[in-house]
């Protein structure tokens, strides 16, 4: 089992380079099921839940070659089965893109379940609603979710979602693509990632306009051919990494992003008194002053990212005075507050809301990851506390940031991975 020990307490100086975006990649990747062709990707993210994918797709029948650590090749000509590993799919909650791909192409499909996840239930109605709207039968059946439909190929439908859903509105693009005629997405999530996945699809021959906004019209095609497309930088990446010298204090340039993706937390941040300088496709991100305090709510895109709560909350532990947090996407998204406290912090959680007391400093400790965000909010809490500590559970961490050690080793941080003896514990599934 991995463990990260980290002495805090120093600031960060200097360069962090962005990878792609997690929350692109593995819509992305499944997509490439829906092209009878070869699709070049590139500006992948190496983590683990590429990894995972591509285990997925290589299980179904696609051709993989691995140009280098970021780029791929999927040829997805010759798929010679629509059923997923139960094993492979039940780790990782984004498997459900499976379905939409796998019904897109070939009109059928037989995902596993994906598993339950460390906030909250994670109901998957709309993406069944949408399906559903395009005339699959959807049904569960030993663990596994059965889409079909009876001539082979949907037919498009206006579909107005319930809820602002990242993962049902990539969900339904993706299975409307190739359906006979129109699909209508109304309330549909603005995500940056959404984006990604439409203009991939767009780049294969698609033919879908707005999205980015709460209405995403979608016109069939009867197939999509090959081509290149390389990903999105990681905003939540970015962001993780300005809360970091938020917490810590210092200067670092953050290279590889979209500035306008990361207006919502960049905007959060300047109202805590971090300094951010933003360039063409860099910010220079500053803290020398005190933290202020700040109220942070959680909304859909262009909101403020439920996949930043973590991580700003650690920040406002340490701002002067009482800030309010309000998790209102996610049911229970406060778990890590348990390992903040063994640290000095002082936050009340009550339901969706957290009230963070401000401290002088927080001290190391012992502590424990449970999902990929609260993970990174307690890597952030190590590199600001006074001493030493012991982060376990890493697997969380590096699923969804690459190279995360040695990245922040080149901001200055005196971290290390180390191996402990003992199992490897299986992680719950992947909440990502
Ligand atoms: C995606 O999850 C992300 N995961 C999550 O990031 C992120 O927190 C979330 O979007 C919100 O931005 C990936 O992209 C792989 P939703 P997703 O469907 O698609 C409710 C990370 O840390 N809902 O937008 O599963 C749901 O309960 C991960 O990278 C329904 O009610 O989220 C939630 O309250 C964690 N019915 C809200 O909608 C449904 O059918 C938003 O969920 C679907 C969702």
């Amino acid at each position: 089992m991995t463990k990260y020990i980290v002495q805090g307490g120093h600031p960060l100086f200097g360069e962090v380079e962005i990878s792609g975006a997690k929350n692109a990649a593995v819509a992305i990747l499944p997509a490439a099921l829906l092209v009878d062709g070869v699709c070049r990707i590139e500006n992948i993210p190496q983590i683990s839940d590429v990894t995972l994918s591509l285990k997925i797709l290589e299980h179904l029948g696609a051709g993989i070659r691995v140009i280098n650590r970021h780029t791929v090749e999927i040829d997805s000509s010759h798929i010679r089965s629509t059923r997923t590993s139960y094993e492979l799919a039940r780790k990782m909650r984004a498997s459900y893109y499976l379905i939409g791909a796998l019904l897109g192409r070939f009109g059928q499909a037989e995902v596993a379940m994906p598993g339950g996840c460390n906030f909250g239930v994670r109901p998957i109605d709309q993406h069944v609603k949408g399906f559903t709207a395009l005339g699959a039968k959807v049904m569960v059946e030993g663990g596994f979710i059965n889409a079909s439909t009876e001539n082979g190929r949907l037919k498009g439908a206006n579909i107005y979602l319930d809820v602002v859903s990242v993962g049902a509105t990539m969900n339904i693009m993706m299975a409307a693509v190739r359906a006979e005629g129109n699909t209508i997405i109304e309330n549909a999530a603005k995500e940056p990632h959404i984006v990604d996945l439409a203009n991939f699809l767009n780049s294969m021959g698609a033919n879908i306009r707005g999205a980015g906004t709460d209405t995403i019209k979608i016109q069939g095609v009867d197939r999509l051919r090959g081509g290149s497309y390389a990903i999105i930088p990681d905003q939540i990446e970015a962001g993780t990494y300005m809360a970091a010298v938020a917490a810590t204090g210092g200067q670092i340039l953050v290279k590889n992003i979209i500035p306008k993706h990361m207006d919502c937390i960049t905007a959060k941040l300047v109202e805590m008194g971090v300094e951010v300088e933003e360039r063409e496709d860099t910010l220079l991100v500053r803290r020398s002053g005190p933290l202020q305090k700040a109220n942070v709510k959680t909304m859909p895109y262009p909101g403020f990212p439920t996949d930043m709560q973590p991580q700003i909350t650690t920040v406002l532990c340490l701002a002067e005075g009482t800030s309010l947090v309000t998790e209102s996407v996610w049911n229970n998204r406060y778990r890590y507050v348990d390992e903040l406290k063994r640290m000095g912090a002082n936050i009340q959680v009550d339901d969706k809301t957290a009230v963070v007391e401000g401290v002088d400093h927080l001290t190391g400790a012992p502590i424990q990851a449970c999902d990929l965000r609260a993970g990174a909010a307690l890597v952030i809490a190590a590199l600001a506390a006074q001493g030493e500590s012991e982060i376990s559970c890493v697997q969380y961490i590096e699923r969804g940031y690459e190279d995360i050690v040695t990245k922040l080793q080149g901001l200055g941080a005196t971290i290390r991975a180390v191996e402990v003896p003992g199992e490897s514990e299986e992680l719950e599934a992947h909440i990502g």
